[in-house]
């Protein structure tokens, strides 16, 4: 179901980010914490990249990357994004793979890992999610940072109302969302597991995996789609609301209580312990 969803949507996805200011907030405020804490040069890969919009944007930026994808139309779509983008000679590879799976990469690669954008929500299963991180790490050099976001769970009820009436009103999935959140009919199209804060660290933790910091990437605007598409007209508004946001994106306090995020963004490092 995923690959097909994805396979069918390559344009949208390719817009997804871009399309009005919403939307950009999660790629705006992903690439602000890519800029802190990426290093200054190195080989990255984008897992479950898609049609490449990361990819393109950090080679334009300099970097060596690697694009992987599930998904064959993707990648047809990206290589000809990267093209038009002038980016080929910075693009070291396209890939078709799974995060569950990256045994085409010897361990400790990558400088840089990133897996945006939910690929890890699609998976289905504690186990295999978990089987996935461990790959994600496996194939990051010690001390690279790791950036991964997933769909949050309150952060979709938040703006159910708004959004997702129908949902709400099918009681057994609604209420199987509420207590597991997964979900198998959102949009009628795929299997997506939606985290919370708490389980997202849980499942880190069992790692070699330092967490730096957890991100709410749309915030307090997660509920307010329409008016915050509206308020970015207000150029003045906007710059306010967005100094604000990114201030308070980390706060802890809005992460652990609220339902603050459509997408949460993990960042953290591999690195190794050392038995003495
Ligand atoms: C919402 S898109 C995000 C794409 C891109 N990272 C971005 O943020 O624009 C989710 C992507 O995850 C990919 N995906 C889903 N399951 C995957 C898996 N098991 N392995 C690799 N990619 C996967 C899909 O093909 C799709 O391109």
């Amino acid at each position: 179901m995923v690959k097909e969803y994805y396979a069918q949507s390559v344009k949208y996805e390719w817009k997804r980010l871009v399309q009005d200011a919403y939307h950009k907030l999660e790629f705006d405020t992903t690439m602000l914490f890519l800029k802190k804490y990426l290093p200054r040069k190195g080989l990255i890969l984008d897992a479950g990249g898609g049609p490449g919009r990361y990819t393109i944007e950090l080679a334009k930026r300099g970097y060596d990357i690697i694009l992987l994808d599930l998904v064959k139309e993707n990648l047809e779509f990206a290589e000809k994004q990267i093209k038009k983008a002038k980016a080929k000679n910075k693009v070291k590879g396209i890939v078709q793979g799974d995060i569950r799976n990256l045994s085409k990469f010897k361990d400790n690669t990558f400088d840089a890992v990133l897996c945006l954008g939910g690929p890890l929500s699609h998976i289905k299963g504690n186990k295999q999610r978990e089987k996935a991180i461990s790959e994600l790490i496996r194939v990051a050099k010690p001390e690279a940072p790791i950036f991964i976001s997933v769909f949050g769970k309150f952060g979709c009820l938040s703006l159910a109302p708004a959004g997702w009436p129908k949902e709400i009103e099918m009681r057994p999935h609604f209420k199987r969302f509420v207590k597991t959140g997964n979900d198998y009919l959102w949009r009628g199209k795929y299997y997506a597991h939606y985290f919370t804060p708490d389980e997202l660290e849980k499942i880190f933790s069992k790692r070699d995996f330092k967490l730096i910091q957890l991100v709410g990437l749309e915030g307090l605007a997660t509920p307010h789609k329409k008016a915050i598409n509206k308020l970015a007209k207000n150029k003045k508004a906007w710059k306010n609301w967005l100094e604000m946001h990114y201030k308070l994106c980390t706060h802890p306090i809005f992460l652990r209580s609220f339902h603050l995020a459509t997408n949460y963004l993990i960042i953290g490092k591999f690195y190794i312990s050392y038995e003495l």
